[in-house]
């Protein structure tokens, strides 16, 4: 017999199965309309299961942001990984040297010195380490400027032997705090133009650069208007969360993941407590609106505040909530929520299918 959702013990992670392969097909569909590389970015989700299904659907690789995910991802099998992060110390150029036994990884920096060490490395190992070079075109994170200025960290890159530039990459995490259509699709042109600028100072130097990586979930419905760009790197899509929703990017029925939470106490008129705190939904915030968690379907109930193990629900007039009411809530940001627990419950129509184990939780080296 099937658990059912009444019979799962609070709180806990939800997701409906059918909502989350939806969204896989629909951008693997997206991106093969454009004519562009699907590497999703599975620090979402953190599952071998649902990468797999990202491969399956066609993804040409995964995205992840440590060696412990790639790692990870590498026993399950999947051997084209992008480690969209500067690979620093002995510890960790040893790990990728092992990782790249049986994978074919390649690394992100915006830095000589770290080309430096990948290269003696790729030296050692007699062969090239791939690399995409991180620019920032806003997000102001890793990442030199577009044009001149990576371009003369390229050109010096491009002297080293152990190590071969083949891409670009950069991420519009900026694009989250966009809450229409027409300032998100320019986050987008912004995005890949960074990149394209940059690859065409290269050109003039007589440097090739093949991968134009670009990378976010609400940038990503633009993929087929950018010309040039040959990946994208989209994450947060599979479950959706309220950041996005509040941005525009999702629909409430585009969300495959929620928190199942039960009301514990109703102390205050307009106020209940439930047992997710800070230590099940994470403490994001939205740039969007207040709180950390909106209500399926009722929005205007929304987690007003959180300590570790209590989530303290504002309720508008003329709704009430008992002890022991079960209540689903869309957290914030998705990421953060999967990244504290082990198990999500695969759902479909309301019962247990399976249960999605969250790999990579933890591993943050
Ligand atoms: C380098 C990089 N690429 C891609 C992504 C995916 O972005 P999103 O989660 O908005 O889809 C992220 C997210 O943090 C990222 O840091």
């Amino acid at each position: 017999m099937q658990q059912s959702i009444e019979e799962i013990d609070t709180p806990a992670v939800l997701v409906d199965l059918d909502v989350l392969d939806r969204n896989l097909r629909t951008k693997a569909e997206l991106a093969e309309r454009a004519g562009v590389k699907l590497r999703p970015h599975v620090k979402t989700h953190k599952s071998k299961w649902i990468a797999r299904e990202q491969l399956r659907y066609g993804a040409c690789g995964i995205t992840v942001a440590k060696l412990g995910e790639a790692e990870v991802m590498a026993d399950a099998g999947i051997t084209d990984i992008l480690v969209a992060y500067p690979i620093v110390g002995k510890q960790k150029l040893e790990r990728l040297g092992r990782l790249m036994q049986r994978a074919t990884v390649a690394v992100s920096t915006d830095d000589l010195e770290v080309a430096k060490g990948l290269s003696e490395l790729g030296q050692y190992l007699k062969r090239k380490i791939p690399v995409y070079v991180d620019v920032n075109t806003g997000l102001n994170r890793c990442g030199r400027e577009p044009g001149l200025e990576t371009a003369g960290v390229v050109r010096e890159m491009s002297r080293l032997q152990g190590i071969e530039v083949v891409g670009l990459m950069t991420h519009a995490g900026y694009a989250y705090t966009k809450s229409n259509v027409v300032d998100m699709r320019r986050d987008a042109f912004k995005e890949a133009e960074g990149l394209l600028r940059t690859k065409e100072e290269l050109q003039r130097i007589g440097i090739d650069i093949r991968e134009i990586s670009v990378g976010s979930t609400p940038t990503s419905r633009f993929i087929h208007e950018l010309e040039g760009v040959t990946e994208m790197r989209p994450g947060a899509y599979v479950f959706g969360d309220g950041m996005q929703t509040a941005c525009g990017t999702a629909r409430e029925d585009n969300c495959a993941l929620h928190v199942l939470a039960t009301v514990v106490s109703t102390p205050r008129a307009g106020t209940a407590i439930i047992d997710a705190g800070s230590k099940t939904l994470s403490s994001d915030t939205n740039p969007h609106r207040s709180g950390y968690g909106t209500l399926r379907g009722q929005p205007d109930v929304y987690i007003e505040r959180l300590s570790e193990e209590h989530g303290i629900v504002r309720i508008p007039d003329g709704i009430r909530f008992n002890i022991g009411d079960r209540l689903m809530f869309l957290p914030n940001h998705c990421c953060t929520t999967v990244n504290l627990h082990s198990h999500l419950y695969g759902l479909r129509s309301d019962k247990v299918e399976r249960m999605i184990s969250v790999d990579c939780r933890g591993m943050v080296r």
